[in-house]
């Protein structure tokens, strides 16, 4: 119901979560994060997925960690809690994950759309890492994701002066994977979603392991990590049909095996 702080629905293979919180801006607390957590993870088993899509509202794809619920704890409390380390379960998820940004995505609301594969943005979305002004830093990947995505000093711009960048300056930082006009964002995230959606799972999980494989190994490795999944695929039955169908000049049906 309307009390969910994550509403969950589905469209043929497209799992879509939708964060719920519209009177905090969709600020992520403890219960977004274990929802999100549970819900990616039990969406992730289903053989029936094949793409997961996360998103908000018009205003605010999430406006950052749920500020006061964190004011007042203390350091013993956070470290024994071990404070937002369970967002890291979402690098587990090995379905492939679009996020449909429009508005704020601020804080840890632009650090769970870079956990995302995708990033769809509408024409309204604006991206902040705006922790310093709060006397903190980012606390949810954003030193490292973000540098990733945009290099050393577009990322240091964004989170020593914590200032907010525009979709359309995001998109040419190379933060965002396609920008959009709003009212057509959640038609294209979609689209996106169920195109990855049809292809083969065996295929697009290990086209997802292999591209963020580029971010912990070298060069060398990571050839030879794909190269050996590329000949794996061969023992499936989508790989015989997708080379037939093209063959055939038809279009392919996967099985997903
Ligand atoms: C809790 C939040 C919130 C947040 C907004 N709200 N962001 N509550 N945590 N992160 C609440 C407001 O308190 C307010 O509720 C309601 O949502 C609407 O927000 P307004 O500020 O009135 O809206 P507006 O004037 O349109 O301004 C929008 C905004 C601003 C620019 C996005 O809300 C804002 O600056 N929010 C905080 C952004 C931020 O600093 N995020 C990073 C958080 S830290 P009430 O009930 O008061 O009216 C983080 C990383 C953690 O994410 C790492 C640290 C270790």
């Amino acid at each position: 119901g309307e009390d969910k702080v994550v509403l969950t629905s589905r469209e043929g293979r497209v799992a879509i979560l939708t964060l719920n919180r519209p009177k905090a801006l969709n600020a992520l607390n403890s219960e977004v994060m274990r929802e999100i957590v549970r819900l990616t993870a039990e969406l992730d088993r289903d053989p029936g997925v094949g793409a997961i899509l996360i998103t908000g509202s018009e205003k605010a794809f999430a406006a950052g960690a749920d500020i006061k619920e964190m004011e007042d704890r203390t350091v013993m409390e956070m470290m024994l809690a071990d404070w937002f380390s369970d967002w890291e379960m979402l690098e587990r998820v090995r379905t492939p994950m679009v996020a449909a940004v429009s508005g704020f995505a601020l804080g840890g609301g632009c650090e769970l759309a870079m956990m995302c594969d995708l990033i769809i943005a509408s024409d309204t979305a604006k991206f902040g890492q705006p922790e310093i002004k709060l006397g903190v830093i980012p606390g949810m990947g954003g030193s490292q994701r973000l540098t990733r995505a945009v290099g050393k000093y577009k990322a240091m711009d964004m989170i020593l002066t914590g200032r907010m960048v525009e979709a359309e300056e995001a998109e040419r930082m190379g933060l965002v994977s396609r920008l959009v006009p709003a009212a057509s964002l959640m038609d294209e995230a979609m689209a996106a979603a169920r195109t990855i959606a049809e292809f083969s799972k065996p295929a697009t999980i290990t086209a997802k392991e292999a591209t963020n494989r580029s971010f912990e190994v070298g060069l060398r490795e990571g050839l030879l990590h794909e190269r050996r999944t590329f000949h794996a695929l061969f023992s499936g039955s989508d790989q015989k049909e997708g080379m037939s169908a093209f063959r055939e000049k038809r279009a392919a049906v996967f099985k997903h095996g």
